[in-house]
């Protein structure tokens, strides 16, 4: 059987896009960026883009295309030794999914309790006592219906559109709901930024904090978001690219999802800045006491803010939430391709039986596990680890095995410039092998060094939980790992299925000249 293939390539644009553009972008880069220096983050954001987030993405695409598999089975092709390195992504994309389909979940309640701004006076004791019914870590006391069957409608859906395919699934989903969510969010900033108080929200982002471009921390800010926001390192657009034809360009296309992606990021920093220097204006709080990142952002400052919007506070909800749903959701769908497609690739099952087991599997775990009192702790847990010691580890380890020990670099870059009008060339190999693999080493110090600093029983200290949660959280981490691992140990002796060449591929589609 020939490999399934995206059916244009604005198809794959906006699937790769979709992929980016998420909660990753909605909830953490408007936090992370103004607690970075706000307008002087945008210099190691764009320095994080341009030297490490674009080549690695040219890495990844060129990879996917030329290996033609997912993850394992493209890093297999390359070198039998270098499979551990996909499976591990698989396992970090796993547990990625497990938690984020619990967002979406909150996301949808959160677009029908606008209506009627059902949080009432406190979105805080709202969110955690009433909604979440937050407990400790491990307090499964209670299973939450009201969550748990929206989850199992978003990961049926999901399934359902994984199951679909390439074309009739993904590129499809994608062609339909990213046009829909630019427009939305689109409304949604035109209408922030005409809410009194939104310069001050936007003097406050864009105003540069120059001493902040002196913190180390803050580099090691920008690179985790570009990874997390590019959907880097876990395999993602390794999957992706593998269903790209042979001829397409990789290049032009890397610049097109990158840019994209990194514009739709700044537009939401606009739009949330904007909310928050309207609601500073009538609380009289200054704005750097009302930004918060993610829960906190999403799911208390805006409905404290939709509580005092002087018009439609309904459909700002709507269209914030909505825009939060559909985000989340076309990456969520790309998550999953990940496990699914490796199943699929590596042992030859067909694409309905994956998705059923594989993501079927996965959808247990996710809603059995996250719709309890110990949902939202978990989460926040799991997802600390899994970024700073999981994608952020993966990535390099990736591109050192890549570029210094299988010393594939050359060949991957032939690869990408005889199809792309856009040639890649010294810079992008000093950027990807040199810069990026020093600047994630970084990352790595600063992160371990600041977690064991940490004091587990203080409430002020912004790491305690995960100071306190090391079992779990490094569990998780080295669990991603040893899956790699194992995966790869046990499939030593199994070859890699067949790679058809171009032109066999050609014959059986009946293109041959
Ligand atoms: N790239 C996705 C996001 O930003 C995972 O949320």
């Amino acid at each position: 059987m020939t490999r399934e293939n995206w059916g244009t390539r604005i198809g794959f644009i906006l699937a790769a896009i979709g992929s980016a553009v998420g909660l990753g972008n909605i909830w953490r880069f408007p936090g992370v960026a103004y607690e970075s220096g706000g307008g002087a983050f945008l210099v190691p954001y764009l320095v994080a883009l341009l030297t490490a987030g674009i080549p690695l993405l040219i890495m990844e695409f060129t990879i996917g295309r030329k290996y033609r598999g997912s993850a394992p089975v493209a890093y297999r092709r390359m070198n039998k030794s270098a499979e551990a390195i996909g499976w591990w992504q698989v396992a970090i994309s796993i547990v990625i999914s497990v938690y984020y389909a619990a967002i979406i979940a909150w996301a949808c309640w959160y677009g029908y309790f606008s209506l009627t701004q059902q949080w009432g006076e406190d979105p805080g004791a709202f969110l955690i006592e009433d909604f979440l019914q937050a407990g400790e870590m491990y307090d499964f006391s209670a299973w939450l219906p009201k969550i748990g069957i929206v989850m199992i409608v978003i990961w049926a859906a999901t399934l359902l559109i994984i199951g679909a395919g390439v074309r009739k699934g993904i590129e499809l989903a994608n062609k339909i709901f990213i046009p829909l969510l630019v427009v939305m969010f689109g409304v949604l900033v035109v209408q922030a930024l005409t809410l009194d108080g939104a310069a001050q929200g936007l003097n406050t982002f864009f105003t540069p904090d120059w001493d902040a471009v002196a913190d180390p921390r803050v580099w090691l800010a920008a690179y985790g978001q570009i990874f997390f926001s590019l959907s880097i390192g876990f395999g993602i657009m390794v999957t992706y690219a593998s269903y790209l034809k042979r001829k397409s360009d990789i290049t032009t296309s890397a610049f097109t999802v990158g840019f994209s992606n990194s514009s739709f990021e700044i537009l939401c920093g606009i739009g949330v800045f904007s909310v928050l220097g309207f609601m500073s204006l009538q609380s009289g709080v200054p704005i750097a006491e009302l930004s918060d990142t993610g829960v906190g952002l999403a799911f208390i400052a805006f409905p404290a803010i939709i509580n005092t919007l002087p018009f439609a506070p309904g459909l700002f909800g709507i269209l914030f939430f909505g825009s939060l749903v559909l985000a989340g959701w076309t990456s969520l769908i790309s998550i999953i391709q990940v496990p699914v497609a490796a199943v699929e690739d590596r042992f030859g099952v067909s694409r309905v039986k994956s998705t059923l087991f594989v993501g079927g599997g996965i959808a247990i775990v996710s809603t059995a596990l996250l719709p309890t009192t110990a949902g939202l702790n978990l989460l926040d847990v799991t997802d600390n680890y899994i970024n700073n010691y999981g994608i952020a580890v993966a990535a390099p380890v990736s591109i050192v095995a890549v570029v210094w020990v299988l010393w594939k670099w050359k060949e991957l870059r032939d690869n990408a410039n005889a199809t792309s009008t856009f040639k890649i060339g010294p810079i992008w190999m000093v950027c990807l092998g040199v810069i990026t693999p020093i600047m994630l080493a970084a990352i790595l110090f600063f992160n371990i060094r600041d977690l064991l600093a940490a004091d587990p029983n203080d409430p002020e200290d912004p790491l305690a939980l995960y100071a306190a949660n090391q079992v779990t959280g490094w569990a998780i981490a080295i669990g991603a790992i040893a899956f790699g691992v194992i995966m790869a140990l046990i499939l030593r002796k199994r070859p890699a299925p067949v790679l058809i060449s171009e032109e066999d591929e050609q014959v059986r589609e009946g293109t041959a000249k």
